[in-house]
């Protein structure tokens, strides 16, 4: 039965893979790139030897490796980070992952030490860590971003804290609003969005490093050590738990479809105002793309991209809660599934926010189309209406009373402010000679002053709010 040797047995260096003693036969090179990550994980490589130099410190501190061992491994690892920084490392797909890549040069530059890295510690743990020490990161920088997307919103705000737009209900006209009103509603769902990261970020800085392969490991580690070395709040509290679960990835990856959504709710505004027939705004030329074939084009291709990318992060969402919901306890290869979505949805976010902090405080504001829009429709209807019910008038009498002088309004093509004091006592005795101070636009917006509301004064004081809380946040 000698020939059914594996042609390639001659071939394969059992060397090469760190598990490779337990087999007789390599995998084919489709198995071997369907099973490697390193072509992605290789970007957590900083992490990685962040966490190892964390086991390293630990293990020498219970005298599990000796000092010098330690010292091999931060001189090992040092050069290794040089390398990969000047681009000079070599991975190697036949080593799997970035787990295994850095380990084989370790040993490779500094021998035993670097084999003895890895007691008491499996690639399950590590990779766990690796995640999380860079999703920390990533988390840190897109509440970030999200703050100075705050500020560029509330700078725009309070420059156009009185410049008046119609408010949109089902997209018809229904009361005039400012335009810093309607900026500062983004405000408010990036603020939730950072703090929802924030929330996130306290479950995302847990260690996973000590549960080994699954079990936890028969070696005195020190746990709360290395926890505190690698600035993690805490030690994850059960081993099996802390090397298969990702929750705290597809919290991540909600919290960032949620962000997409507001993203992609404000792009839909952005591209229907710079619609010509509309002409609220204008986008500043570097977002925009020309037409090849119509000259007169200027299309707002950044916040169409952006809505359009809102739905690759969704997909991301989905992808990971359906890896995560078919595994049994505890590590899958699965979960190595994890990585290119969560990747790019924290890419995906960052360019789109970067983009958007600049975009918004380029936006030009074409005040006269946003008021003269403001004028069609009836946009004051409601101020009449309540005008009446502070008169005694109860509101559906005067919501029906309003009604009619829309009607007749139509039927002029006028609007409400076009009609006489006497037209208007037409439709209720009540109608008085101050009528027409709640019929302009600007007495519309300046008596919704209440907090929340889109009178100038209030929001020129939300913005303030949220510019001076950067200001003391700096200092
Ligand atoms: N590349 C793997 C991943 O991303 C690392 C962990 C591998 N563990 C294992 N037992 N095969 O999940």
């Amino acid at each position: 039965m000698k020939n059914t040797q594996n042609p390639n047995q001659s071939q394969f260096d059992k060397k090469a893979q760190a598990w490779s003693a337990r087999f007789s036969e390599p995998v084919s090179e489709l198995v071997k790139r369907y099973t490697a990550s390193v072509d992605f994980d290789k970007r957590l490589a900083r992490f990685d030897i962040q966490g190892s130099l964390a086991h390293a410190q630990m293990l020498e501190a219970v005298s599990v490796i000796s000092k010098q061992d330690r010292s091999d491994i931060e001189r090992g690892m040092a050069q290794i980070l040089e390398e990969i920084d000047a681009g000079r490392f070599e991975w190697l797909l036949d080593l799997e992952d970035v787990h295994l890549n850095i380990e084989k040069r370790l040993v490779e530059l500094v021998g035993d030490a670097g084999k003895r890295l890895h007691t008491g510690r499996s690639r399950n743990d590590q990779v766990a860590t690796d995640i999380r020490l860079w999703l920390r990161y990533e988390i840190d920088g897109l509440i970030l971003l999200l703050e100075q997307l705050r500020q560029a919103l509330a700078t725009v705000a309070l420059e156009h804290a009185g410049t008046i737009l119609p408010g949109f209900t089902h997209m018809q006209v229904a009361q005039p609003v400012t335009f810093g009103h309607h900026l500062l509603a983004y405000a408010e769902m990036f603020g939730r969005d950072a703090a929802r990261l924030a929330d996130c970020r306290k479950r995302v800085n847990i260690l996973p490093l000590g549960a080994a392969a699954l079990a936890g490991t028969s070696f005195p580690i020190d746990r709360p050590m290395v926890a505190k070395l690698l600035a993690f709040d805490d030690v994850c509290q059960n081993s099996l738990d802390a090397v298969s679960d990702r929750d705290f990835a597809i919290e991540f990856c909600s919290a960032c479809a949620l962000i997409m959504t507001h993203i992609s709710r404000f792009s839909e505004e952005l591209v229907i105002w710079m619609s010509p027939r509309i002409g609220f705004i204008d986008l500043a030329d570097r977002f925009c793309t020309g037409s090849s074939i119509m000259p007169q084009k200027k299309n707002p291709d950044v916040p169409e991209l952006a809505r359009g990318k809102t739905g690759r992060v969704n997909g991301h969402l989905v992808a990971l809660l359906t890896l995560m919901k078919g595994q049994p306890l505890a590590y899958n290869k699965d979960n190595q599934e994890d990585k290119e979505g969560l990747f790019d949805t924290a890419d995906t976010v960052r360019d789109t926010l970067t983009i958007f902090v600049d975009l918004v405080a380029g936006i030009k504001v074409k005040a006269d189309a946003m008021r003269a829009a403001a004028l069609q429709g009836f946009a004051t209807a409601t101020d009449l209406a309540d005008y009446l019910v502070k008169r005694g008038v109860p509101f559906r009498d005067a919501h029906e009373a309003v009604a009619h002088a829309v009607r007749e309004c139509e039927k002029k093509g006028c609007d409400l402010a076009d009609l006489s004091v006497s037209e208007l006592q037409k439709f209720h005795t009540a109608v008085g000679d101050d009528v027409h101070t709640v019929l302009t636009l600007e007495g519309s917006v300046a008596a919704r002053n209440h907090i929340g509301g889109t009178a100038p004064e209030r929001v020129r004081q939300a913005a303030l709010k949220i510019i001076d809380s950067a200001l003391k946040n700096s200092n």
